[in-house]
């Protein structure tokens, strides 16, 4: 199966999982076990959420990893900073990369925004170079604007 076709399967199915609750948390669990297991190659798979001025780990499926990051440090701060996705062939090239998981070799990082607030981001690592590209930007921003579509802790 290709990427995309992939990403085809995963986003209808992942759809009607969001609508089993209008819970934050619950619905990132459901969606960051859902991406995971979907792709061999995705390492670990998770959100770190804005709390006072740091972003914080939150739901996550893979190993445990660093608990909180700086805004502006590592691809998930520069990502949340910029409000754009990153996508980084070599983490070893990235300026500044955390390096929770020393097997970690390529990553992608999308950011969330609603209402123009940035309220976090998914963070995907892979253990293989290159793992994601254009593709993966495409379909991976579109799943996070179907999470926030249908969950916003705004309204909580
Ligand atoms: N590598 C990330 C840190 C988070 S872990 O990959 C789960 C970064 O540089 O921001």
């Amino acid at each position: 199966m290709t990427k995309e076709a992939r990403y085809l399967h995963l986003i209808p199915e992942l759809s009607s999982l969001l609508d089993e609750s209008d819970d934050f948390i619950a619905t990132l669990a459901n969606a960051s076990s859902a991406i995971k297991h979907a792709f061999k190659d995705f390492s670990w798979v998770g959100f770190y959420l804005l709390k006072k001025d740091e972003l914080i780990l939150g739901p996550f499926q893979g190993l445990p990893a660093c608990v909180s990051i700086r805004v502006g440090r590592g691809v998930c701060g520069n990502s949340f900073q910029q409000r754009t996705t990153l996508v980084v062939p070599d983490v070893r090239l990235f300026p500044g990369h955390i390096a929770c998981d020393s097997k970690s070799l390529s990553e992608i990082v999308v950011p969330m925004i609603v209402e123009g607030k940035g309220l976090g981001v998914l963070d995907i690592d892979s253990h293989k170079l290159s793992t994601f590209d254009e593709t993966d930007r495409h379909y991976l921003e579109q799943i996070v604007a179907l999470i926030l579509e249908k969950v916003s802790p705004l309204e909580d």
